[in-house]
């Protein structure tokens, strides 16, 4: 037994993404149909206590140092702040940041940061109010904006913003994003679209790519690649102008950082997955309702890892989606 989470390939699994319920209250075009999803059950979801265990095992017993809360929309989750709190008392405190749309964020950023959280990503693809509505098919830019300002007075600092580019939807947003980002101190990374939709409508010659989205950006702004290294972070950055201002852009597909990955995730309903692309996954709700012991669920956990895969494999011949949707599994 190896106290870490350690893959066949040497990569060590510190940063654990929980995602906290499928459900979300917007309907982003590239993720789900408008009707939604068929969510889970609520009796598969995990509860608090069952996540709050498999938590402390994961930090006490795997290593894990950080702790991302994702979705569907994490802020959806009921008794959220009270579950930041119960991570934030785990030892060692593993780092707590949280994925989301912003909704709701406004009325309560205070209350997540007093209960633990220590960063927040918020999803933002345009600035335009019209846009917004045709892309995440709901009328709330003011929310997930009053919901960046919010965080930033709660001092989530820094916010980073994540924007998905549309050809002949977006695209043209790129730069007006960055202006919006670098005027109000907050980090901006352009995300390439990946095949995780419910839909399955990914088609690789329509993604925007790192080089089309840099391309874009070149045109107000000059690029300097950053000498921060960059460790197991998806983000690739530079500075904007000189700096200090700057910005990230995580092309999963066209630059996979596969082989510097950290990252274990767990689903709402309790699998355990090594790669966001994995076909295979563990069921840890089963284990831990059948009574299995903390040290059962933690060989469960690193065998899975042990499985990972090299890297997904979006760009070879006969790649074929998860089952899960991104927004099952978290991103
Ligand atoms: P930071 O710690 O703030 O850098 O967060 P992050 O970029 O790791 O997480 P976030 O949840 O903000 O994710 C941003 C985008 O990166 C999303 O589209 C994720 O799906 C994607 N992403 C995060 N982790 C991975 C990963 O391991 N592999 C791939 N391919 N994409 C990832
Ligand atoms: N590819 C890349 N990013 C995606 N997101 C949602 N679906 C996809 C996809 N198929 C983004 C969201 C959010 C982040 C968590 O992932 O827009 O910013
Ligand atoms: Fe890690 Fe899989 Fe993401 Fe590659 S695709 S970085 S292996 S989670």
């Amino acid at each position: 037994d190896t106290p870490a989470l350690v893959d066949s390939f040497g990569r060590v699994a510190t940063d654990l993404r929980v995602s906290l319920t499928d459900r979300c209250n917007l309907r982003c075009t590239y993720c789900m149909p408008a009707e939604g999803l068929d969510w889970m059950p609520s009796s598969q979801v995990l509860t608090d206590d069952e996540l709050l265990r498999l938590m402390r095992i994961a930090v006490e017993s795997l290593g894990i140092t950080d702790i991302r809360l994702t979705g569907g929309e994490p802020l959806m989750r009921k008794g959220l702040t009270g579950l930041v709190a119960g991570m934030a008392a785990l030892r060692p405190r593993p780092r707590l940041s949280m994925t989301t749309n912003g909704i709701g964020l406004a009325a309560r950023a205070a209350e997540l940061v007093d209960a633990g959280l220590d960063r927040i990503n918020v999803s933002l693809d345009t600035l335009d109010e019209e846009l917004f509505r045709q892309i995440t098919r709901r009328d709330r830019l003011r929310h997930v904006l009053e919901g960046l300002a919010a965080a930033k007075a709660a001092g989530l600092e820094p916010v980073k913003i994540n924007a998905v580019l549309l050809r002949g939807v977006n695209e043209h947003e790129a730069v007006t994003l960055l202006r919006f980002a670098l005027d109000n101190g907050y980090h901006l990374r352009f995300i390439e679209q990946m095949p995780l939709d419910a839909q399955h409508g990914w088609r690789r010659d329509e993604m925007v790519t790192a080089g089309e989205i840099l391309d874009l950006l070149r045109s107000e702004f000059t690029l300097t690649v950053s000498d921060e290294p960059r460790g197991g972070a998806p983000a690739e950055k530079w500075t904007v102008d000189g700096g200090p201002g700057e910005v990230g852009v995580i092309a999963s597909v066209t630059r996979p950082f596969c082989s510097a990955c950290e990252r274990t995730r767990l689903t709402a309903d309790g699998a355990v997955r090594s790669c966001l692309f994995s076909n295979s996954e563990t069921d840890l709700r089963a284990l831990a309702r059948a009574g299995a012991r903390d040290e059962e669920i933690a060989r469960a956990w690193r065998d899975t890892m042990w499985g990972k895969l090299a890297g997904h494999e979006i760009n070879e011949a006969g790649f074929a989606q998860p089952i899960r949707p991104m927004s099952a599994i978290g991103g």
